[in-house]
């Protein structure tokens, strides 16, 4: 099949990617000259494992190419996936939907024959309904827009795999049923032949629901075991062992029981905020008001954090050097938005302390966010002359450091954990104390 994907990010360079993988034709399409410049090349301007590859085989064999032109875009096909940004709106909860709305409002007039426009983007709902008043009031006479919502799932590290091998696929049409799903169906049709997944076909509505409540519901998840967190250091508990145990019964499953320091990432903190505006508006407000905690629980493990930091220095900052390993939000990315790993290295900066941030990845994102932090060109010389080495993401290659490589460079003997994910045992044995959020007595 033909098709274009509008939107090259995360979401929409790899469905583009991927979707030519699977044998169609498809075009890439962005405002950003930049941008498309360096997919043209087949680059990938962001990390995303297994996606370079895929890309320069794709582009090399013709299937995927990239432009930012509108009317090239409508010429190019009938089937229009959207997967442009969502970001929340500066200086409120609600999600910004200017850029879906624009490309709507571009395309829809662009269009010479009947053609469908896929939503991918996680939007508020309500935003598919608008998005078709949008492309009905700019066609032209005689063409039809249909605007179809099939969120988008994937998880930034996984992008290939969660686009290639889906959990579930889901469609929100107006028409259940008709030739407008089976078009949709059709550019999944490979992956539903090769390798199975459900196919769900909704409403509009629920479409656009289902993908904020999913992202609503790990965010809880996170914050629950947090939550907990927080009071098995006040008891001396260890969290770790807990999650194990209750993440044995499998009503609740251990994967999103990784306590430490919680969500960040372009989609978990804005999607809980703009799921809770959207309610509001639609006079739920409080059906959703419990999400406020559950971004607060997160926030809070930022500081506590510190406050660990601070405690490990003998309750002053100033003057002392802390290693912080990890600036991305989470490992196998160079996505470094909303990181708490980088917001951690910001707040021990402003108490007074050196922060030395290292991150495999992420480094060169991070010096542009923060660029008043010192930066290390690998762990050990994040380490260098340390009070205190802090491990704010779980990257494997700080999980294998080796403890007394580390204390021949560091200055002090503590380790903390922001992600228990360090071998303990290992670093008290080579003479370390070893702190982690929501571990007691038992592990101190
Ligand atoms: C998320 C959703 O998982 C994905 O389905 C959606 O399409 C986009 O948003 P992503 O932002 O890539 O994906 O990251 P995810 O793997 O969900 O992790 C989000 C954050 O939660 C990270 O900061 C991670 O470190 C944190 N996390 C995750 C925990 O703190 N504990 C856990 O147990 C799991």
């Amino acid at each position: 099949m033909r098709m274009t994907v509008f939107g090259t990010g995360y979401l929409g360079a790899t469905h583009a990617a991927c979707m030519a993988e699977l044998g169609h034709e498809v075009l890439g399409v962005d405002v950003d000259e930049a941008k498309i410049d360096r997919l043209r090349r087949g680059e990938v301007p962001f990390y995303e494992p297994g996606l370079p590859e895929i890309l320069k085989r794709q582009v090399e064999a013709g299937r995927v190419r990239f432009t930012t032109d509108y009317a090239e875009a409508a010429e190019f096909a009938d089937l229009h996936f959207i997967g442009v940004g969502t970001p929340q709106r500066k200086g409120e909860f609600a999600a910004d939907t200017s850029h879906v709305q624009e490309v709507v409002a571009r395309l829809a007039p662009l269009l010479t024959a009947d053609a469908v426009m896929v939503g991918k983007s996680t939007v508020p709902v309500g935003t598919a309904a608008r998005l078709q008043e949008i492309a009905d009031e700019r066609v032209r006479a005689g063409v039809r827009a249909e605007v179809v919502w099939n969120p988008e799932f994937l998880r930034e590290g996984f992008a290939v795999a969660d686009t290639l091998t889906p959990d579930r696929i889901v469609i929100g049409v107006r028409e259940p049923g008709g030739p407008v799903e089976e078009v949709v169906r059709g550019a999944y049709v490979p992956i539903l032949e090769s390798d199975p997944c459900p196919v769900i076909v909704t409403d509009l509505a629920t479409a656009e629901l289902v993908k904020v409540s999913a992202n609503a519901f790990l965010a809880t998840k996170i914050s629950f075991i947090n939550a907990v967190s927080e009071v098995c250091e006040a008891a001396g508990a260890d969290v770790t062992v807990l999650a194990d145990a209750i993440g044995m019964d499998p009503r609740i499953g251990r994967r999103f029981l990784g306590a430490g320091l919680g969500f960040g990432g372009g989609c978990l903190p804005k999607d809980i905020r703009a799921f809770m505006a959207r309610a509001g508006e639609l006079g739920a407000d409080q059906a959703m008001s419990f999400l406020r905690e559950v971004d607060s629980i997160n926030m809070r493990r930022r500081e506590r954090m510190v406050d660990l930091a601070t405690e490990a220095c003998g309750g002053m900052l100033i003057g002392k050097t802390v290693a912080v390993l990890g600036a991305a939000f989470k490992p196998d990315s160079d996505d470094v938005r909303d990181s708490p790993a980088l917001n951690v290295a910001g707040m021990l900066s402003l108490k007074g302390a050196q922060a030395v941030v290292y991150d495999p990845q992420a480094l060169d994102n991070a010096r542009a966010l923060f660029p008043t932090l010192t930066y290390a060109g690998s762990a050990l010389e994040a380490c260098e002359g340390a009070d205190v080495v802090l491990v704010a993401t779980e990257w494997p290659e700080f999980l294998g450091l080796d403890p007394a490589a580390v204390a021949r460079v560091a200055r002090g003997r503590i380790m903390l954990d922001g992600r228990n994910c360090m071998p303990a045992e290992a670093w008290r044995a080579a003479g370390w104390t070893y702190r982690a959020l929501g571990r007691g007595v038992a592990v101190s």
